[in-house]
């Protein structure tokens, strides 16, 4: 209906298509083409989570606040491993899932290893009453936004640093991902001593310059057209004592705190990417990081087993057949 209403209403602004001259009328259709293709465009483009003009206004990054508790989530001498998982306030249904699947302190060695919920605030929802219930939640004052996801991992870099800097490796995993922190829990071990990522990390590193795409980036808020190296699937693996601070301190060399529009860059692509690029910090790829259900492996060269470390899953139906068929990925004896 608007579409038409559009249309009709800027010919009829249109003086000169009275059809007299063959000149008047190309010029006509010309227009009503123009104009109809402007439409079609603003109705179909997908709209981007960038501002036209960036923000760069000194002290428009809000530094993240944890819920003023939080000092009882902090790591203890013998946490080895932090897993820091992203999620939106309301997502109890997921969080429910994963501590019940993955998750559950059960299924990994509980004394070395702390998992940990980074949550959001939406305004009409509280997490109080379920953190009471499972102490496993880290609460921030980030607003739950699509394009808010780095604040998260950020938030998870500064937890990290500031209340567990004795733990040897920190993964970020997002609430659709399922993990297998034994596999992480030897990995660490063995690896820690080299700073570095673990994670898919040979992905395409194009940057999408197609607008109909929900990965577009314009120009103006990343200028090259390929990204550094950087690790995919919304889970992967900090290792090193000395990674998150160090990732930290370089960040002010990054625009991060300047620029709004770096703020809503894809986390993976800033904290796995453009950061450690700086430092020079290696990101190491394995196939055992799954962008889907069925699971890929990596040839683990110490035990020469086959390894999947991550999938990811839509949804949180049959989590507990889906985690079954991630461990038992693993295992078999390879070359
Ligand atoms: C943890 O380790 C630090 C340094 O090694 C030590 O100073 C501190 O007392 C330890 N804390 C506990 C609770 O053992
Ligand atoms: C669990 O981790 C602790 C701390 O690193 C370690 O001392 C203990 O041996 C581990 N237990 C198992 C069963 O691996
Ligand atoms: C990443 O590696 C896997 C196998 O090692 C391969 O199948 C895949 O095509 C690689 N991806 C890219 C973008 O190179």
């Amino acid at each position: 209906m608007w579409f038409i209403a559009r249309i009709r209403k800027r010919k009829s602004h249109l003086p000169a298509c009275g059809v007299e001259t063959t000149a008047t009328t190309i010029v006509c259709v010309f227009l009503i083409f123009r104009i109809s293709h402007i439409t079609l465009h603003g109705i179909l483009s997908v709209s981007t989570v960038f501002l036209d003009a960036d923000d760069t206004r000194p002290g428009r990054f809000q530094q993240v606040r944890f819920s003023s508790n939080v000092e009882d989530f902090a790591c203890d001498n013998n946490t080895e491993l932090l897993v820091m998982v992203a999620t939106k306030a309301d997502e109890y249904d997921r969080r429910v899932s994963i501590r019940k699947t993955w998750g559950s302190p059960l299924r990994f060695n509980a004394t070395a290893t702390r998992l940990l919920f980074v949550t959001g605030i939406i305004h009409y929802h509280n997490n109080d009453e379920e953190n009471a219930d499972f102490r496993d939640m880290i609460l921030t004052n980030i607003r739950e936004k699509y394009q808010n996801l780095a604040l998260k991992t950020f938030a998870a870099l500064f937890f990290a640093q500031r209340y567990c800097p004795r733990v040897k490796c920190l993964v970020k995993a997002d609430s659709d991902n399922f993990l297998n922190i034994p596999a992480l829990e030897r990995y660490c071990r063995q690896n820690h001593e080299r700073p570095s990522i673990l994670g898919r990390c040979n992905i395409s590193r194009k940057v999408i310059r197609n607008r109909f795409v929900k990965w577009y980036v314009p120009p103006h808020v990343y200028g090259p057209n390929q990204y550094p190296r950087y690790c995919s699937t919304g889970a992967y693996m900090f290792l090193g004592r000395e990674t998150p601070i160090k990732l930290l301190n370089a960040l002010p060399h990054t625009g991060f705190y300047e620029s709004e529009n770096m703020r809503r860059m894809s986390e993976d692509v800033i904290f796995t990417g453009i950061v450690p690029s700086m430092l020079s910090l290696p990101r190491i790829h394995s196939d055992g990081f799954n962008f889907y259900e069925s699971p890929t492996t990596e040839c683990d060269e110490s035990t020469k087993r086959q390894i999947a470390y991550s999938i990811h899953a839509p949804d949180e139906i049959d989590a507990m057949f889906r985690y079954e068929t991630l461990l038992s990925a693993s295992g078999d004896s390879c070359q």
